[in-house]
């Protein structure tokens, strides 16, 4: 989710660097560098904002000012926190060589491990750090190679992600690109060329630009640009033009960040996943919480504590943990935990869910929590956060940085994440090796799953054209879907402006059902599973009092279409995962439904994206 930047060409590099830095800053934002080549090679890096690093590059030399070739770097932290030292680019000890990364290296300990036994001193405790060592290694081993080969060999150790650029004062004639799995884009000027993570630093120079290929590596000079396979075949590529306003390229094309980042979850999906789901191991691997396992799987009780959509994950939690580990698990508001005496103590496990790490409430429910004894666990996204810092043991959410105020991609990771720690602590206690390898199966098939759903968008937006002046809304849900109803409501609620509420199915008939009429949308989540009849006399009864039904079903449900005046349907799958697809079209109802009302979906009146007061 970090941003990268490149230049080669008649400019000086650093102020375009530095700019084009700063266009990508909406994608990461905890620290920037930049690595500058005049013969010598030199990196500049820092924590916090690209402005900061701007005031510090006007101490730049004249030599390094004049610089025609350099990198740059905007970081959102996966591995270590927010520094000057695990800031990007990063150097080998002879300083001669220089990477910037983009992605996760998930064997990144085995080959730090390796490089430490043979001598390399890390500064920083970033995976990407190994790139540049492993490059030095085998370039020592063999210096009769130049830098593309000495990159492409390093590549071949590497597994997991990623955009890199590598720039070297052995070379300072070129710069190395490569991409897998991060995307990469050159953009192609005259006698220039310039190279970033989107076409967001690109457009204002040239609209002429090619799109690297997972696979491809790249040497870029000044008067032209090789693309080639990781196995060192050429290739012919494309040029494509761009007619992006810059706006949009930073949404990647959507009209507001929600949108993007609703669309972005199967790939948030699988970087939840990545490394941690071992298909052909079967069994989870959760590094963050290996040491305290046992301990979890020991726990009296789990207590969960969170706010707003954190606190729905954390209801789904719940369900999951207490289906697979028979773990007792109770969860809190953070506001009430933090104020109501709670009972607590050192056999109980507190795990906090913030999306920011920094919210007030969920962080003095942390500290409760210390202060009696109990065995903190985080789930964070911000690397680095407060919270994240605070815990004892925790586990990143890896889903990049969220945007827009309501939260889409954040809350689907916190439930993949509460998902694989429920079968890590069922693991040789609660649930059998081939019921652990059924729901891996089920977790994979999910980024897939999502992406048909989101296929369904303009059916929905269909939808949203014919209920954007209702005044409330209902939206029920039983077992892993009441959480979801919740879910749902607070999406329409907070970006529309629409009353809605989320109820458990069957309490309807204790009160809501005297709201039910012809002006009443209730938008039922009604997927096949042990609930499924009983759902269906719930919808008989909203039909009977004339409300508006929409229903959330499985493929192949001819029965609903018979009861419903709209039906979405969603792919098929086993009761615990559904949460994870049943709120993709409730977020896009609410975000079609709230932008045919021309509310600003992103920046909601009066909420703000990490409330750190009370
Ligand atoms: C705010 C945001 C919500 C978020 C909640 C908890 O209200 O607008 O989207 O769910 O805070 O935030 P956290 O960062 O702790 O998950």
């Amino acid at each position: 989710m970090c941003g990268i930047v490149g230049y080669i060409g008649w400019r000086e590099a650093a102020p375009l660097l530095l700019k084009g830095l700063k266009r990508l800053e909406y994608r990461g934002y905890d620290s920037a560098g930049i690595a500058l080549l005049n013969h010598n090679l030199l990196v500049m890096k820092q924590k916090g904002s690209v402005s900061g690093l701007e005031i510090a590059a006007e101490e730049l030399s004249a030599d390094m000012k004049a610089a025609k070739v350099g990198i740059g770097h905007t970081r959102w932290a996966t591995h270590g926190e927010p520094s000057d030292m695990n800031a990007h680019p990063h150097q080998n000890s002879a300083g001669d060589i220089a990477v910037i990364h983009n992605g996760i290296i998930e064997n990144y300990s085995v080959l730090k491990h390796e490089l430490i036994v043979q001598g390399y001193i890390f500064s920083s405790e970033t995976d990407s750090e190994v790139l540049v060592h492993l490059i030095d290694r085998i370039w020592k081993s063999d210096p009769s190679l130049d830098l593309e080969s000495v990159t492409r060999n390093a590549l071949r150790h590497v597994d997991g992600a990623y955009g890199i650029c590598v720039i070297s004062s052995r070379e300072p004639d070129k710069i190395v690109v490569a991409r897998k799995g991060s995307p990469l884009v050159i953009g192609i000027g005259i006698g220039e060329y310039f190279i970033a993570s989107d076409a967001a630093p690109i457009v204002e120079h040239t609209n002429k630009v090619v799109y690297l290929s997972d696979g491809e590596l790249a040497v870029v000079k000044k008067d032209g640009y090789v693309v080639k396979t990781i196995e060192n075949v050429e290739q012919e590529k494309v040029i494509t033009e761009l007619d992006f306003s810059l706006e949009k390229i930073e949404k990647g094309g959507f009209e507001h960040f929600m949108l993007k980042e609703i669309f972005e979850q199967p790939a948030v999906m699988h970087d939840v996943m990545r490394g941690r789901v071992r298909l052909e191991e079967g069994r989870i691997c959760l590094g963050g919480i290996e040491d305290y396992l046992d301990r979890l799987k020991h726990a009296k009780r789990i207590v969960i504590c969170a706010c707003g959509t954190s606190w729905h994950a954390a209801l789904i939690g719940e369900y999951l943990i207490e289906e697979f580990a028979r773990i007792p698990v109770e969860v809190d508001y953070a506001s009430e935990f933090r104020y109501r005496n709670p009972i607590v103590g050192v056999d109980d496990v507190v795990i906090l869910i913030s999306q920011s790490g920094e919210t007030a409430d969920t962080l003095a429910a942390l500290r409760t929590a210390k202060e009696k004894g109990a065995l903190v666990m985080g789930i964070c996204n911000v690397v680095g956060s407060t919270i994240a810092r605070e815990t004892l043991c925790g586990m990143y959410t890896h889903a990049g940085p969220e945007v827009g105020v309501a939260s889409t991609k954040a809350f689907t990771a916190q439930v993949i994440m509460l998902y694989m720690l429920a079968l890590a602590l069922s693991r040789g206690r609660t649930l059998s090796q081939d019921e652990i390898a059924l729901n891996l199966r089920e977790l994979s098939r999910l980024p897939e799953k999502a992406t048909r759903i989101l296929e369904l968008d303009s059916q929905i937006k269909h939808i949203a054209e014919q209920f954007k002046d209702t005044r409330n809304a209902l939206y029920l849900g039983r077992g892993y879907n009441f959480p979801v109803a919740l879910e749902g409501a607070l999406k329409l609620k907070e970006i529309s402006y629409i009353h809605a509420e989320g109820y458990p199915a069957a309490e309807m008939k204790h009160g809501p059902i005297a709201l039910i009429d012809k002006d009443m949308p209730v938008i039922f989540i009604a997927t096949r599973d042990s609930t499924y009849a009983k759902i269906l006399s719930n919808i008989e009864e909203v039909r009977s009092r004339k409300g508006r039904v929409i229903a959330i079903a499985n493929e192949g449900d001819k029965e609903i279409s018979r009861l419903a005046e709209h039906v979405i349907y969603i792919p098929q799958s086993s009761g615990p995962i559904t949460p994870l697809l049943t709120v993709i079209p409730l977020q896009l109802l609410a975000y079609h439904i709230a932008t045919l009302r021309g509310c600003n979906v992103d920046r909601p009146r009066n909420l703000a994206k990490s409330v750190t007061v009370e």
